[in-house]
């Protein structure tokens, strides 16, 4: 599979194209040669939130949290093959229903939506034009870190 991919790279540098095997982030499946690396999410959509939204969520996750959790849990491999092949929507649902731990669903669904961008900043991906809304059918279209596990669910 490594090797096909890589002969057709050949085939379209020979045939003279400009595309470069990392210059094609629309084709999410083909770019599984990487293990850690490539859990940088290759994502259809370009981009999910805004990056001011992105901040708010940062001081939401402070004040609603961190008492119990630290950031960094929600950044890094590990978190990436939690929700590998996973919607954005997954982490949304599950914080909208469980968290905080000691009030789950005690908060605005924006807070949670909010939160939720942050860690998808803090996972690398791009800000765009337009936030992350707080619809769980928008949420679930919205799929990660596909490139990451060559469809191992
Ligand atoms: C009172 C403590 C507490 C607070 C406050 C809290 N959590 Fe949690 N959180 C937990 C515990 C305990 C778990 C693990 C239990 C579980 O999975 O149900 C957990 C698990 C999680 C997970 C799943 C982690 C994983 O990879 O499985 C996420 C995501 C999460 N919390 C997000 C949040 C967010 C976002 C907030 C703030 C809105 C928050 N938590 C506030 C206690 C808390």
């Amino acid at each position: 599979m490594k090797k096909i991919f890589f002969s057709s790279v050949l085939t379209f540098v020979l045939a003279g194209c400009a595309s470069t095997p990392s210059g094609a982030p629309m084709s999410g499946g083909a770019q599984t040669a990487v293990s850690d690396a490539a859990a940088a999410p290759e994502t259809e959509s370009s981009s999910f939130y805004t990056s001011r939204q992105a901040s708010r969520g940062d001081g939401l996750f402070r004040d609603n949290c961190v008492s119990c959790h630290s950031s960094s849990e929600f950044s890094g491999a590990s978190f990436q093959r939690r929700w590998r092949n996973r919607a954005v929507g997954d982490i949304y649902e599950f914080v909208l229903y469980s968290m905080p731990d000691d009030n789950p669903g005690g908060l605005p669904e924006q807070t949670y939506a909010d939160i939720v961008a942050y860690m998808l900043s803090m996972n690398d991906f791009p800000a765009g034009d337009s936030e992350l809304p707080t619809s769980l059918d928008e949420l679930m279209k919205m799929m990660m870190f596909t490139g990451a596990g060559g469809g191992d669910r």
